[in-house]
């Protein structure tokens, strides 16, 4: 297949580029490189672009003939669509709306798109399913969870154009084989945050809110290694190839662990007893939220490979020791 992926050069989509690149799809990545590098791309043509860019887009549009578009690139700091939430509606909803103006003037047929468990807000038992109610409680998930309107509408109007909204739950961890990682500076995932401070790269780390209704005290979160999340993408694209009809689609393990039991798990890996903050809570974190995901196992025959926060956090951790860029 000859397929595009927006945002292919950063944490997630570089996984997904070398998943795909490895069956020998033709792959073409466009990505400003605001918090992607040249050095994750692995497989395809990497084009340095702003997807609001229109007459650059509309040029790689007209040439790439492209079949499916994998579509990544956005912004996705919860705390930081609260402080700037403009930014993310341009990044997450407006850009999203060029791209698929422009899949439906050029007639691709299938997308995939980057959602988010943001969606769903605060969910009463912390469980999400896919028909659960979505209320996000932050900008974030409100400027993803109108993307996934826009993509219901155009694929009702539309039937040539399908596609898989993949609600991601918290992704973490690096590929097995070391080549691609969490790269970004300043990251604010807890799993990278911590291996940063368990490598000495960052003198402590904090931990936001300890008053929250949970066994703990801290959230919950249900942590998804980022290869198996890679494979989601392939089997969500097989899935539309196959002629699927349009989903959105949960993907996380189906269990939590709170912010406490992560860290500690952290500590024990690394045998690193590194310094933790308590401090207040952060604005726009829900409590906890864990993922039903059987819809995606059910339709798409995804298999999980790496369900297990060890080795979840061991790849990350090893990717942060040696991080070549
Ligand atoms: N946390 C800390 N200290 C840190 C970093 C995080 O205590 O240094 C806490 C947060 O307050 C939160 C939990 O760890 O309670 C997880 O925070 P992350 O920043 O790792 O992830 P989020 O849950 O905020 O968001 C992530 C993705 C979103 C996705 C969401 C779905 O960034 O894109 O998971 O659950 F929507």
């Amino acid at each position: 297949m000859r397929i595009l992926i927006t945002g292919g050069a950063g944490y997630i989509g570089s996984h997904v580029v070398k998943a795909l690149g490895k069956l020998g799809h033709e792959i073409t990545i466009v990505d400003n490189l605001s918090t992607g590098f040249q050095k994750a791309v692995t497989f395809g043509k990497l084009i340095v672009a702003d997807l609001s860019d229109r007459s650059k887009m509309e040029d790689i549009f007209s040439t790439g003939n492209f079949e499916a578009v994998v579509h990544f690139a956005g912004s996705i700091v919860v705390p930081e669509s609260v402080a700037e939430p403009l930014r993310y509606y341009q990044n997450n909803t407006i850009n999203s709306h060029s791209v698929m103006t422009l899949c439906e003037k050029y007639r691709v047929k299938n997308f995939i798109f980057s959602s988010t468990a943001a969606v769903y807000g605060m969910p009463g038992d912390g469980v999400c399913r896919e028909d659960s109610e979505k209320k996000p409680i932050n900008p974030y998930g409100q400027s993803k969870l109108m993307t996934e309107h826009m993509l219901r509408d155009l694929a009702f109007s539309n039937k040539n154009f399908h596609y898989v909204a993949l609600r991601y739950f918290n992704v973490s961890g690096a590929d097995p084989e070391g080549q691609i990682g969490q790269s970004f500076p300043k990251a604010t995932h807890l799993i990278k945050a911590a291996c940063e401070a368990a490598t000495g790269k960052r003198t402590h780390m904090d931990l936001f809110g300890t008053d929250y209704p949970t066994k703990d005290g801290t959230c919950v979160r249900d942590y998804i290694h980022v290869s198996d999340l890679a494979e989601a993408h392939v089997k969500a694209l097989e899935y539309l190839e196959k002629g699927g009809e349009s989903q959105a689609l949960n993907c996380g393990y189906g269990h939590g662990f709170s912010v406490k039991e992560v860290i500690s798990r952290v500590k024990e890996i690394t045998g690193v007893n590194f310094k933790v903050n308590e401090l207040p809570r952060r604005p726009g974190d829900p409590a906890s939220l864990t993922a039903e995901s059987s819809r995606l196992i059910q339709l798409t025959g995804w298999k999980p490979k790496f369900d297990d926060l060890n080795l979840i956090i061991k790849s990350a951790y090893e990717w942060e020791k040696n991080r070549p860029y």
